[in-house]
């Protein structure tokens, strides 16, 4: 099939680069003239495992091209991809100014029947947002689609090409069934392709993200109290997940869930039920404990340090909001560095992937180091705020030796509490025994 995929984001061109692997010949749009020429030339301009290795062979095969003209696109597609940003608006809704605003110019430029489909995170509705602006535009016949992607970053390719689920919102027989046929090559393994209504697959999105984020706060509700009472979360979330109606998948406490999703998403589903007279108040929960998260090691370390941080050399290790990115939006690092830089601590960070990203935004406030094992030479303390492998099983007897003092604050769980305290260490994490 001949597919068009507007907008190169993270979503677009993980959708547009499998869905050329499986034979589709597939155009992407972008506005930004020198990301395009980038991409002509074969460079992924996001790091996310695998996808530099189907772009190239997708690029080679002749299936996988760029362009800036939004008319080449809809030309080209029997089936038009919509992935744009909808960034957070500041009363937390998301803007949907992009997405209507292509969707006008595909009515201008519309010639012949095509079904345009959502992908973004868009609130219920904007199947009909969308559909009304292009109709204001054009008599040409078209379907919009609503069809949510269940991307995880560092996962994406491969929860693309192996999904557990397709959800299409569609109530056009003949859109249904491009949809299914596009899809059919993914779910060869009997996994469901779902269809149901527009508005229903809209909510389906916004509903398993903040469900997911409701999980793991209340994982991280459940590990502060058992700092309270002397508990072990740990034993407590085995002992919960292995409940198969509970499940044993994001249930890990740390320091807060991040990302460019789970934030957005609990925050617009909030916003969108106040816009419909419903309050959520469980979300309004959700947000407020996350908040506070991010921040639980800071008066953990406000304390050990006696509440004087001024010229303490702290080491980080891990920067993005999760491991196999390089994302940092909403990670938890950004405000722990805030909080510290405040307190005048000095900050040398290392993070695989992530720390260019940073260093955009903090300048030289920090100091980047070039491995892990550089960034904690002379350090007071260690925070470790997200789970590269890499920290998994660290030497130990390096940390001791080159470290200032062994200090280790954990976000993310990573030590057995005994062994590290065997090691010698001073080591705080989320929820477990001391
Ligand atoms: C999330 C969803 O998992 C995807 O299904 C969805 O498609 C995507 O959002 C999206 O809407 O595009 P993602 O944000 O890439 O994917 O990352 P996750 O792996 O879900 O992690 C989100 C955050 O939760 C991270 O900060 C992670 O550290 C945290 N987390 C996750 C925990 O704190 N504990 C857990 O047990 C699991």
């Amino acid at each position: 099939m001949n597919i068009s995929v507007i907008g190169t984001g993270y979503v677009g061109l993980v959708t547009g680069t499998c869905l050329a692997e499986t034979g589709n010949n597939v155009l992407c749009i972008d506005i930004d003239e020198n990301k395009v020429k980038k991409m002509q030339d074969g460079v992924v301009p996001i790091y996310e495992p695998l996808l530099d290795t189907l772009f190239d062979r997708n690029i080679k095969a002749n299936r996988l091209k760029f362009s800036t003209s939004l008319e080449e696109g809809l030309n080209h597609g029997d089936i038009i991809f919509l992935a744009l940003p909808t960034p957070e608006d500041e009363d937390g809704s998301a803007d949907l100014s992009y997405v209507l605003g292509a969707a006008k110019n595909i009515g201008k430029l519309l010639k012949s029947y095509k079904v345009i489909v959502d992908k973004s995170t868009v609130p219920v509705g904007t199947a009909d947002r969308v559909t009304e602006a292009i109709a204001n535009e054009t008599t040409v016949d078209f379907d919009v689609v609503s069809n949510p992607e269940f991307l995880r970053e560092g996962f994406a390719v491969e929860d693309f090409l192996k999904p557990e689920r397709i959800v299409i919102g569609s109530s056009s027989d003949k859109a249904t069934k491009l949809m299914e046929k596009l899809y059919k090559p993914f779910v060869r393994s009997g996994n469901p392709i779902i269809v149901m209504d527009e508005k229903s697959a809209e909510l389906t999105k916004y509903a398993a993200n903040s469900f997911l984020a409701t999980k793991i706060t209340f994982m991280n509700e459940i590990a502060n109290f058992c700092e309270k009472i002397g508990a072990d979360v740990d034993k407590v979330r085995i002992g919960m997940g292995t409940d198969s109606r509970i499940g044993k998948r994001f249930l890990f406490p740390g320091i807060g869930y991040g990302g460019s999703c789970f934030p957005k998403d609990v925050k617009a589903l909030h916003k969108s039920g106040k816009d419909n007279n419903y309050n959520f108040d469980i979300l309004n929960a959700v947000i407020k404990v996350n908040d506070t998260q991010k921040r639980i090691l800071l008066p953990r370390i406000d304390a050990y340090f006696k509440g004087d941080l001024k010229d303490k050399k702290i080491a980080i290790w891990g920067l993005a909001f999760k491991p196999e990115t390089d994302d940092i939006r909403e990670a938890p690092a950004l405000y722990i560095i805030q909080d510290l830089l405040e307190r005048g601590a000095s900050i040398t960070a290392f993070d695989p992937e992530a720390m260019d990203n940073v260093g955009r935004k903090f300048g030289n406030q920090i100091t980047f180091a070039p491995d892990m094992y550089s960034a904690i030479q002379d350090a007071d303390a260690l925070i470790i705020c997200t789970e590269w492998s890499i920290f998994r099983t660290p030497d130990f007897n390096k940390l001791k030796a080159e470290m200032s003092a062994p200090v280790i604050f954990d976000g993310r769980n990573l030590y057995d509490v005994q062994d590290i305290k065997n090691e010698g260490f001073y080591y705080s994490s989320i929820g477990r025994k001391t």
